[in-house]
C-alpha cells in the first residue's frame, strides 16, 4: 500500500513558503491508518518496547494505537500547564522563541525500554526535547518512529545516536 497518496501537501501553510504535510487523510482511511500503525507495531516488537511516549498532539495519534495494539502503556508529553501532577520539564528552541514540554515524574520507570512516536520529524527539536525527558526519568530510548521524515531539514542529525524508523521520506 502506497501511504504517500494519503498525505496531502498544503502549500504556504501555516505560513508562506512552508509545504505542510497533512496526515489527516491517512487517518481518515481506516486501512491506510491501520497499515501505518501496524508497521510501527512491528518495529516496536523488534525493539522489545515496554512503553510508548508521544508529544502532543500528533504524537498521540500515532503512539496510542501502537500501545493499544501491543497492550503496553502510553505516556503523554505535553505543553506546560497541561499535566495535573508533578512533572519534569525541558525548554527547547523554536524558530521564533521557545517552548516547554513536560512529562509526569512517575510516567516511566528506570530501565524501561521506550519507543517515542510522532507524525513528523522536521528540525528534530520536539523529539530531542522528548528524549531528554525520557532519559531524565531513567528510561532507555530504544527507538523513535515517525510517519514522515523531512530529509531537507537536519532532524536525523540530532538522532544519530538513536535507532529511527520512518515510513515516508520527503526530499
Ligand atoms: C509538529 C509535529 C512534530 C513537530 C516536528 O508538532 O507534529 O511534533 O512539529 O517538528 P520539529 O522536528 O521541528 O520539532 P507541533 O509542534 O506543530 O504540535 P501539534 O502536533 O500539537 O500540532
Amino acid at each position: 500500500m502506497d501511504l504517500r497518496q494519503y498525505v496531502e501537501i498544503v502549500d504556504n501553510y501555516p505560513k508562506e513558503g512552508i509545504r505542510f504535510k497533512d496526515i489527516t487523510p491517512l487517518m481518515n482511511d481506516g486501512e491506510a491508518y491501520r497499515t501505518a500503525v501496524n508497521e510501527i507495531v512491528k518495529y516496536a516488537k523488534e525493539k522489545e518496547i515496554d512503553i510508548i511516549v508521544g508529544p502532543e498532539a500528533r504524537g498521540f495519534i500515532i503512539g496510542c494505537p501502537v500501545s493499544y495494539s501491543l497492550g503496553i502503556g502510553f505516556a503523554p508529553v505535553r505543553k506546560e500547564g497541561k499535566l495535573p501532577r508533578e512533572v519534569i520539564k525541558v525548554d527547547y528552541g523554536l524558530e521564533y522563541g521557545s517552548n516547554v514540554l513536560t512529562i509526569h515524574k512517575d510516567a516511566i520507570k528506570p530501565g524501561q525500554r521506550v519507543l517515542i512516536t510522532d507524525d513528523l520529524l522536521a528540525t528534530g527539536g520536539t523529539i530531542e526535547a522528548t528524549i531528554k525527558l525520557v532519559e531524565e526519568l531513567g528510561g532507555v530510548v530504544a527507538g523513535c518512529a515517525f510517519l514522515i521524515e523531512l530529509g531537507y531539514l537536519d532532524g536525523m542529525e540530532k538522532l544519530k545516536d538513536y535507532d529511527v524508523f520512518t515510513l515516508m521520506k520527503y526530499e
